[in-house]
């Protein structure tokens, strides 16, 4: 956690909401979801963000056996910066529509707050606490005490489990099920291994990934250490280890392996928080990285603290999100003061592992299918050399979907010149947020956020690159390259030839940025660009009612105004 950060909640009083006593801020809803506006200028339409306050890391993902997706989250319901952290909750059919939750976790008492951590269904009732369900759920994290004089004593790692399938949780009264004296120790991720429970809890300062064992999640042995690996900066944080396949260039499974991921913060390459991942083998005890290298989830500086969902089959691609921010700059970004809110997450990832050629084993970031807010088709085209231009101001979520796959590209024909650029800008302020492929050379993939003025910080740096290395060094190099960009009023996110690279950038315009363009330049004979541009569908404005408010899931009883869609896909499972 950040030293920074002001534990000074306003901590007066104290309640009993669940077995074990929760300790409940009067100024903190319990039992209704927070409400949120959503319709703020710089407001993302199709990604997660909390209806009010700050939000950091994704938490205790898991999918439910009707298919449901859970995430959970570090959640400040009481301020626009970290602090007073509870576990926020949020479910969708889709990973694009939200349905805003009552907080699933509270504070065990004043001055301690609940830290990241995961959940896991308890199919076979391995703890204990199910005796006649299959659909348990038990949520394990770290609960962080702080003194009155701001400095921050043991963090140990904890359980709570729940009845209704995730929505609300009591705690264990056993806990901590593992104990420690360290301030610095946090962020359990639980898998299932065969025949027992995985946990991965970090030493933050240490550098070290401690691994534990359990037959019932109560019950921890600590099994081995994973340390000292990869980019250190000066802290690890919430490590995940996630079983996924390996597809060959056809996309068939050819295995499966573990990858290890690790946040790092502060201390990245590019300033504040960055994720890296060891791609590996994993005994149900020890873990062993396949290579050497350090590789990095993201190539700009708003991908942080990703977390897999847990529940997927192990022949189906891992799925993931993040939160999209960086500490350096995250509590001061404008949104707070602006629309009274902070933080959003990453749009979905499914992710597998390939061996790229010439880097290596690389997790593969593609977008997980988009189509459920996809809206109309504004441009459609087929180019060589040429530009694409769509005004997108009558687009009302102000977001949209561009796609260009280059096809017929004779390699040997390129020049310094030969680019491919997608454009986003506003004609009412100048800005611009610039993106660009350089097809010859090395390749790099930039965006540049540099043009655009609404928040300015030091730390906000604004060009972004990587290199795009196709070249297998035997002279054949690539003939096709692709890129998708999704673009979310205040939030861009790139996937660069299917998703080798992948990058998430914040920006905050002063005016909305409204045309788009694809333009590309030098091109050899031959080569086709086929581009797609699409509206995008606020997942967002269904849920508003008449005063713009979203409220979450509430029964339809209890709230006259709001729209029934909502409530039909939850028809029957949460009415009273
Ligand atoms: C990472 C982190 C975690 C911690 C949480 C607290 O962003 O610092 O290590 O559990 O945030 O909000």
């Amino acid at each position: 956690m950040l030293k920074s950060l002001a534990y000074t909640a306003l901590l007066v009083g104290g309640a009993s909401c669940q077995n074990v006593a929760t300790y409940v801020n009067p100024a903190v809803p319990t039992g209704v979801p927070i409400e949120g506006n959503y319709t703020g200028g710089l407001r993302p339409q199709v990604h997660f963000s909390p209806p009010q306050h700050f939000m950091n890391d994704p938490n205790g993902m898991f999918v439910d056996a009707n298919g449901t997706w859970h995430i959970y989250y570090q959640y400040n319901p009481t301020g626009n910066a970290a602090g007073n952290q509870h576990w926020g909750h949020a479910t969708s059919e889709d990973l694009y529509h939200w349905v805003n939750q009552p907080i699933a976790l509270f504070p065990p008492e004043e001055m301690v707050y609940v830290f990241s951590g995961s959940a896991v269904v308890d199919v076979n009732n391995t703890s204990g606490f199910f005796p006649d369900q299959d659909n348990g759920v038990v949520a394990i994290f770290t609960l962080a005490r702080y003194y009155e004089d701001g400095s921050a004593g043991p963090q140990t790692q904890n359980i709570a489990y729940s009845h209704d399938g995730g929505y609300t949780f009591e705690y264990y009264d056993g806990n901590p099920v593992i104990d420690s004296t360290s301030s610095q120790f946090r962020d359990p991720k639980v898998i299932w291994y065969e025949d027992h429970w995985v946990a991965v809890v970090a030493w933050s300062q240490e550098f070290v990934v401690g691994i534990f064992t359990s037959p019932d999640l109560k019950n921890w042995t600590h099994a081995s250490n994973f340390s000292h690996h990869g980019l250190l900066g000066t802290q690890y944080e919430c490590p995940n280890l996630v079983k996924m396949p390996v597809r060959d260039e056809d996309y068939n499974i050819v295995d499966s392996k573990y990858v290890m991921t690790i946040s790092v913060q502060p201390g990245a390459p590019l300033g504040g928080s960055i994720t890296e991942y060891f791609p590996g083998d994993f005994n149900g005890t020890h873990f062993t990285t396949l290579d050497d290298a350090t590789r990095l989830t993201d190539f700009a500086k708003d991908n942080y603290a990703a977390q897999y969902f847990y529940g997927l089959p192990d022949d189906e691609n891992a799925v993931n999100l993040g939160w999209a921010s960086n500490w350096q700059y995250a509590q001061t970004v404008p949104t707070g003061n602006l629309e009274n809110w902070r933080s959003a997450m990453t749009l979905p990832r499914a992710n597998y592992l390939t061996n790229a050629t010439r880097i290596g084993w690389v997790v593969i970031n593609e977008l997980y299918d988009p189509t459920p807010v996809l809206d109309a088709p504004l441009n459609e085209s087929t180019i060589g050399n040429g530009t694409v231009t769509v005004d997108y101001s009558d687009v009302s979520s102000n977001a949209l979907y561009i796609e260009a796959n280059v096809t017929g590209l004779n390699t040997t024909q390129l020049t310094s010149y030969s680019t491919l650029n997608i454009t986003f800008t506003s004609p009412a302020s100048g800005e611009a947020l610039r993106s660009g492929f350089f097809f010859s050379g090395d390749t790099p993939f930039f965006v540049d956020r540099g043009l655009i003025r609404g928040f300015d910080n030091v730390f906000f740096t604004d060009k972004f690159s990587v290199a795009d290395v196709y070249s297998d060094g035997t002279g054949k190099t690539l003939a096709s390259w692709s890129v998708q960009a999704f673009i979310d009023r205040s939030i861009a996110e790139f996937f660069v030839d299917g998703g080798v690279h992948a990058s998430t950038v914040l920006f905050y315009p002063t005016q909305p940025l409204t045309s788009a363009s694809v333009a590309t330049r030098d091109l050899p004979a031959g080569a086709e660009v086929s581009v797609a541009v699409w509206s995008v569908a606020s997942a967002w404005a269904e849920y508003e009612n008449e005063n713009g408010t979203v409220v979450g899931n509430v029964t339809q009883s209890s709230s006259s105004s709001t729209s029934s869609k909502r409530y039909k896909m939850y028809e029957g499972k949460f009415t009273a």
